[in-house]
């Protein structure tokens, strides 16, 4: 008789690094992960790195993966964590998130331990996409924003795209990914709420200054309602196309629950899409601003 405990069929139908892919036909997978490590990189935010199994460094820009993130106090996790993929490091077999202690699930994340084993599935969704047009691209992005957006710069420098990033936290030590930004040759302006260089003001002028110098082929941002619906404004004046990560709740991730609908203006028609399926990335000025 077929064993319906859910727990096997996990243990059963999930890879490991090594192992003979079950499905190669098929761009997702679920994997038994192996994690390397699972450090802070300030006092709130930390970065677990993991080896996965090749199929998973197929992860590009702005694709999540759904995690099965363990209990933080032994009550039940209900369901998966969407959580958009900080970097992918083929030559070492590594994929890093990046992501802020807050929620039960993350909570429990932040448990892993170098050695433990942490069940993943993805990549998921449709990320960032560059016009060959493209020379020179704006990021704009705050808090856990900067997470999803870091992996631009790699897609970026791969097409040979130049990349101003304009990092905006609360305070200096809260600002995330310079290091990834500058390591591929990003351009970076910090801005931060203590001295108010994150005003929506200034940083219109910033905007304006790169569009001015020919650095703003395409806006890219993520992570701050206010920030999306500034470049929508300027990239509307000014003709400048644009992407927008949308962060949503999910629950099955992969386009079957409906969950995460989101309305969408096109043509001045208001209409609805699933995040998880065709997202989570999105034309900036179709979004609709929460
Ligand atoms: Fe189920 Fe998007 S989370 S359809």
């Amino acid at each position: 008789m077929t064993d319906l405990n859910p727990n096997d069929n996990y243990t059963t139908a999930a890879t490991r690094p090594g192992d003979t892919d079950p499905h190669p036909d098929k761009p997702v997978g679920e994997y038994l992960t192996d994690v390397v490590s699972n450090d802070w990189v300030n006092d709130e935010y930390k970065l677990l790195i993991l080896h996965v199994p090749d199929k998973a460094l197929t992860a590009y820009a702005g694709q999540f993966f759904h995690l099965l993130c363990p209990s933080p106090d032994g009550a039940e996790v209900w369901m998966r964590r969407p959580m958009s993929v900080y970097k992918v490091d083929k030559p070492n077999a590594q994929l890093e998130f990046l992501y802020k202690c807050e929620g039960r699930g993350t909570q429990g994340m932040a448990m892993l331990d170098t050695g433990d084993t942490f069940n993943v599935s993805g990549p998921l969704g449709i990320g960032f996409k560059l016009d060959p047009a493209w020379k020179k691209i704006v990021v704009l992005g705050r808090g856990v924003g900067l997470a999803t957006l870091a992996p631009l710069s790699q897609l970026a420098a791969e097409h040979g795209v130049g990349v101003t990033a304009i990092l905006s936290a609360r305070r200096k030590d809260l600002v995330m990914s310079e290091d990834l930004f500058q390591a591929l040759g990003a351009d970076t302006i910090t801005v931060i709420d203590e001295d108010d260089s994150s005003a929506v003001e200034n940083v219109e002028a910033i905007l304006n200054g790169l569009i001015d110098a020919g650095k703003a082929d395409a806006f890219f941002t993520c992570g701050s309602s206010r920030l999306l619906n500034l470049m929508q404004r300027l990239g509307k004046e000014r003709d400048v196309p644009g992407q927008v990560a949308m962060e949503q709740i999910m629950v099955c991730g992969f386009g079957a629950c409906y969950v995460c609908m989101r309305t969408f203006e096109v043509n001045g028609e208001k209409i609805l899409r699933r995040v998880c399926r065709e997202g989570p990335v999105f034309n900036m000025q179709e979004a609709v601003g929460w």
